[in-house]
């Protein structure tokens, strides 16, 4: 079942969408050469500690590692798609991309976003892959309206990064959001049709999060039981936003 989101518990999601927004604007800002994976945690955990929310990622529990996550972020740099573990001794290096993924909870409501930025000169191919992945989340987006359908979401996404030249990974998926994290419905980045194709309504507040690799679509999980990167080893990008279904048509909740 989707839960639907009264206008006041969409006013708190907000809140906690602001708070993702300013974390993710302010670790952008830090990532340089020479900055660990590890520097971006320490500020997070400031950061959500000052403006008194619990973080969302930490001691999540995921069925598929098989234990609770150890830290507020996920930084996945270069070919790591997803779920990459802060580190004192992963040292961003130039030419490199990190994505920046978390989540925070304010008053029993959560909010989540993600966010992939490069470090100092990209190659062409780089800098296309953040700006394909970035603007089909854009597109996707413009598709959160109530009347349409979870497909136009999943199949514009998957339309304009293939139509680029890149591939959409299977093994990861945006959702649903509001008291739990990971709420109905799953969200992929692709058309499932084995899914069912529900019609959006307001009070629908959905995670999208298109997961692009520049290679081949196919993912794999190191031993660490979290990490996952691209198999070929091809650079791999995220960008995510929450996004409630209203009269007014889609709202981000995560950017003001
Ligand atoms: N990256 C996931 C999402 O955006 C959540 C992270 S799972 C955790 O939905 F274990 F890292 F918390
Ligand atoms: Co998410």
């Amino acid at each position: 079942m989707i839960v639907r989101k009264t206008p006041s518990e969409i006013e708190k999601m907000r809140r906690s969408g602001l708070l993702v927004h300013k974390i993710l604007h302010e670790l952008g800002a830090m990532v340089h050469e020479g900055l660990s994976t590890w520097d971006l945690e320490l500020a997070a955990v400031k950061m959500m500690a000052d403006a008194g929310a619990k973080p969302a990622f930490k001691d999540y529990f995921v069925p598929a590692a098989g234990e609770k996550y150890r830290y507020v972020l996920c930084t996945s740099v270069n070919e790591e798609i997803v779920h990459g573990m802060p580190n004192p001794k992963r040292i961003l290096k130039n030419g490199d991309i990190v994505s920046i993924d978390t989540g925070v909870c304010l008053e029993g409501y959560f909010g989540d976003s993600a966010l992939t930025v490069g470090v100092g000169e990209l190659s062409e191919q780089a800098k296309k892959l953040l700006k394909v992945t970035e603007e089909s989340l854009e597109l996707a987006i413009d598709k959160v309206r109530e009347g349409n359908r979870l497909f136009d979401i999943c199949g514009t996404v998957e339309d304009f990064v293939v139509g680029n030249g890149f591939s959409i990974v299977r093994e990861y998926v945006g959702h649903g959001i509001g008291t739990q994290l990971h709420e109905e419905p799953q969200i992929p980045n692709y058309v499932d049709r084995r899914n069912e194709n529900p019609r959006l309504r307001q009070g629908m507040v959905l995670a999208i999060e298109p997961m692009v690799n520049a290679g081949k679509p196919e993912a794999k999980v190191l031993k660490d039981k979290w990490t996952a990167v691209a198999k070929d080893g091809s650079y791999s990008a995220h960008f995510e936003h929450c996004v409630a279904v209203t009269a007014n048509g889609p709202w981000v909740l995560t950017r003001p």
